[in-house]
């Protein structure tokens, strides 16, 4: 395992020297839900409230943007131990939102930090909301870099509805990519929304950031 993650890293490494272009990074794998049970509940960084996370920042941005759409109703895919949630939740009033999330821990995180939301334990692959669900917008938030099939889940979004999303610029032992710069991801996802952005926020002094994308589900 460890002989595995070294060989992944110097392979990223030598590529990163070389110039040679792997868009986008990879080094860690796509886990179970059990793995986000054991993950949530031994982090601290989860049980903050939501003023405290290094996200903080971040998703203030995302919520204003959300206002600013005037959206009434909110899918959120891979809503984790509801952070966000009680940010939006303490912000906009009138908005109805529905976390989904595969990690019964974080499920029940997200219960108790916000029991005006809604929240459901599911597998996104399996379930089938972003079908049958009437919502004007959908958000996820760190999500997509924890899944190889990112692409197929962001085309089921109803055409014609807002996608705010985030995505990493560093490796985890549960991403399996991460992005260097905006135009990877544009590259990556912008075909699929019309009006797509991508804007970098620094999450702190080391170079660590989020990009925050935005777009209209395309026709
Ligand atoms: C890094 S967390 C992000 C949580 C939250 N959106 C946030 O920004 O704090 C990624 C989340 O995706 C969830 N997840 C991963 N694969 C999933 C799947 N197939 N279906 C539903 N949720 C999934 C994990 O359980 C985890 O809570």
């Amino acid at each position: 395992m460890i002989r595995r993650f070294s060989r992944r890293l110097k392979r990223v490494t030598v590529d990163a020297l070389r110039g040679t272009k792997r868009t986008p990074l990879r080094i860690g794998e796509q886990k179970a839900s059990s793995w986000y049970d054991a993950h949530y509940a031994g982090s601290e960084e989860y049980r903050k409230h939501y003023t405290e996370s290094v996200y903080y920042a971040g998703w203030t941005v995302i919520c204003d943007r959300l206002l600013r759409h005037r959206v009434t109703s909110i899918l959120d895919i891979g809503c984790g131990p509801g952070q966000f949630a009680s940010l939006l939740s303490e912000n906009a009033d009138n908005v109805q939102y529905l976390g989904l999330d595969f990690c019964a821990e974080a499920i029940r995180m997200a219960e108790s930090v916000c029991p005006t939301c809604r929240f459901l334990e599911t597998d996104v692959f399996v379930d089938r909301n972003l079908e049958d669900l009437d919502y004007d917008a959908v958000v996820s938030l760190e999500f997509l870099e924890h899944v190889e099939d990112d692409i197929p889940v962001l085309q089921r979004i109803r055409p014609g509805t807002l996608f705010i999303g985030s995505v990493p610029n560093f490796p985890s032992a549960s991403h399996v990519r991460h992005f260097t710069t905006t135009e990877e991801i544009t590259e990556r996802y912008g075909h699929l929304f019309s009006g797509f952005t991508v804007h970098k926020h620094l999450l702190n002094r080391a170079g660590r950031c989020l990009y925050v994308m935005e777009g209209i589900r395309r026709h």
